[in-house]
């Protein structure tokens, strides 16, 4: 079998298009334009990478970009008060506070300090509750973009077997979630799981993020099976030239790719549905803000 490749990058444009034909309408309409804020602490490379995508991005979505680039060591209270700040903003539907933050400011604080209407990541401890106890949530994007490509695939979850690899709070335990919301009976792998080759062999739908290069073999994959693949990691390609790297995801695609039904490549897979479910986001809680 030859899996069928799932295109991020189409997928993600089209959602990007319905939401700037929202934000056009809703400015004609209502004299509204959605804005979001992006707070970035400090110069970590592939943050700087993000925040410029993000805020392009949402721009061309027809939406107000605001973006607050504070210097590393600053200090918590002033993120703080940066953050009361954009709560307090009309202008601001989404504010993003970009992480990792660095070291001694405590990520947990600032998450909690961000108004949960505004909670465009879906991060603040009362949108987790929300999704949990499955009530109208903001929802985190990465496990939403996941979710968008699943359901577009196979329409209906119902009854599938589903195994999430990885159990961060930004993308596992809410793909959980959303999985089970949708009626999948879901298991949550990591990496103390044991027998995890055979955990995975079952699933009919495998969400990888677990951030370890080409960990998922191809023999581990149901034939027919759905594969998300989340992780983004850079590697060694001395095929390439000397000193050369290549991305790859958390699945070994070459192998993978010839047993699955379906798959998202890396890069080119989730990665693009990330920004357009923010962008998603921003205009559900314009929408929900100004009624
Ligand atoms: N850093 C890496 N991914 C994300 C994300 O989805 N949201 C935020 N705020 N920071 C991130």
């Amino acid at each position: 079998m030859t899996a069928k490749i799932i295109d991020g990058k189409t997928f993600a444009a089209r959602i990007r298009g319905a939401v700037a034909c929202h934000v056009s309408r809703m400015k004609a309409e209502h004299g509204v334009t959605p804005g979001l804020a992006v707070v970035l602490v400090g110069d970590d490379p592939a943050s700087e990478v993000y925040v410029r995508a993000k805020h392009r991005q949402t721009v061309e979505a027809g939406m107000n970009s605001f973006e607050h680039r504070l210097p590393e060591e600053i200090a918590a209270a002033d993120l703080l008060a940066l953050v009361d700040r954009l709560n307090a903003d009309d202008a601001v539907d989404g504010i993003l506070v970009q992480l990792p933050l660095p070291g001694h400011i405590a990520e947990a604080e600032v998450l909690a300090a961000i108004d949960p209407a505004k909670d465009v990541d879906g991060f603040h401890i009362e949108n987790v509750g929300l999704l949990a106890t499955g009530q109208k949530a903001m929802v985190p994007c990465t496990p939403l973009g996941c979710l968008m490509m699943l359901q577009a695939e196979h329409g209906d979850l119902s009854g599938l077997e589903a195994v999430v690899i990885g159990r961060s709070n930004i993308v596992g335990k809410p793909m959980a979630q959303l999985l089970l919301a949708a009626n999948a009976t879901v298991t949550i792998a990591h990496s103390q799981t044991r027998h995890l080759k055979a955990v995975v062999s079952r699933a009919d739908i495998v969400v990888a993020a677990v951030g370890r290069p080409e960990m998922i073999k191809g023999d581990w994959i149901k034939p027919g099976a759905s594969v998300i693949d989340v992780g983004i990691n850079r590697i060694d390609a001395p095929e390439r030239g000397p000193g050369k790297t290549r991305l790859t995801g958390d699945v070994d695609f070459a192998a993978a790719s010839t047993v699955a039904g379906a798959i998202t490549p890396v890069p080119g897979g989730v990665g693009p549905m990330t920004i357009a479910c923010l962008l998603a986001n921003t205009l559900t809680a314009a929408c929900r803000r100004r009624g």
